[in-house]
């Protein structure tokens, strides 16, 4: 295929396509968002894509993680619910999810063996699935309807694709849409500059961002943002793409008037309110 020429995602993109919230709405109108994070030694991984998702539009918020965990970030976390052991029981089978709008799995997960079980289950779901972190692995996609979406940083694409880091540094709009249009899936190529690849070869840049995000968590918070997002928009393509704008949008709202060496990732949900409102 030819190389692609990626459109920017800008500002005017994100003001005809945010969702406005129903006056006559209520929690079932946006569904429930099931979240598969954290793990023993990430347990914060958890909370910061769950706070995320919880600022984002969802209806409800289930967090699927370990019981220590759980004790670890359910007062931090008071709106959601919790599925305890979750990877487990997906990997088994003994947990449905027919019910979610939307999912999300890996931020902060292991990429061990529990959690390839489970994804190759919540592939066979029939909800927009988000793979990050420790769910990304060389594998194959098995084909279904709904969007499946993945947003590795540059090590982690070249882990799944087989793909040199030196390519992806070169092009790395030609090879995320080459994997995606391979792939069926939608890839999310983060860095300091992220590109928005869809299966059908359209291809998009984010224009927004900054090095105050160059900081663990940030990355965890963004799949729980674009989780929340896939919620409350009806077109899921516009909600990848708002979601990875405002996360960008709220690090440049922070360094106007903070240092970019401070912020937190979970500053960024923080700023979420005021910085979304701005394109409302
Ligand atoms: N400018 C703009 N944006 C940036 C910059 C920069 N200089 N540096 C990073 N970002 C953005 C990326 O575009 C992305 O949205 O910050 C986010 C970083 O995401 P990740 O690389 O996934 O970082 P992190 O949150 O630490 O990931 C946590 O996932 O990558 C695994 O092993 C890692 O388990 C860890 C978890
Ligand atoms: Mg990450």
């Amino acid at each position: 295929t030819d190389p692609q020429t990626s459109n920017i995602w800008t500002e005017e993109r994100v003001r005809s396509t945010l969702p406005a919230r129903a006056q006559d709405s209520h929690k079932g109108t946006f569904g429930t968002a099931l979240l598969v994070a954290g793990g023993p030694d990430m347990p914060g991984a958890a909370l910061i894509s769950g706070l995320g998702a919880l600022r984002s539009g969802v209806g409800k918020l289930e967090i699927g993680t370990y019981r220590e965990t759980i004790r670890a970030i359910a007062h931090a976390a008071a709106e959601a619910t919790y599925v305890p052991d979750a990877l487990i029981h997906i990997a088994n089978g003994s947990h449905p999810l027919t019910s979610y709008k939307a999912i999300a799995c890996g931020p902060g997960t292991v990429p061990d063996a529990l959690t390839e079980a489970a994804v190759g289950n919540l592939v066979k779901s029939s909800a927009p699935l988000i793979l990050d972190a420790g769910a990304l692995s060389e594998r194959s996609y098995a084909q279904r309807s709904a969007p499946l979406i993945l947003t590795p940083h540059a090590g982690e694409f070249s882990r799944i694709s087989g793909y040199a880091k030196e390519r992806i540094a070169h092009s790395p709009e030609l090879c995320a849409s080459e994997f995606a249009e391979t792939h069926g899936l939608t890839v999310v190529l983060k860095g300091p500059q992220t590109t928005i690849a869809f299966p059908d070869g359209e291809l998009y840049r984010n224009p927004t961002g900054n090095a105050a995000l160059a900081k663990g968590g940030t990355g965890d918070m963004l799949a729980g943002i674009m989780l929340g997002m896939l919620c409350c928009h009806e077109n899921w393509r516009h909600a990848v793409l708002n979601a990875v704008y405002l996360h960008g949008a709220c690090a440049d709202e922070f360094i106007k008037t903070r240092s970019p060496h401070t912020m937190l990732a979970r500053d960024i949900a923080g700023w979420l309110p005021e910085v979304w409102k701005q394109f409302e």
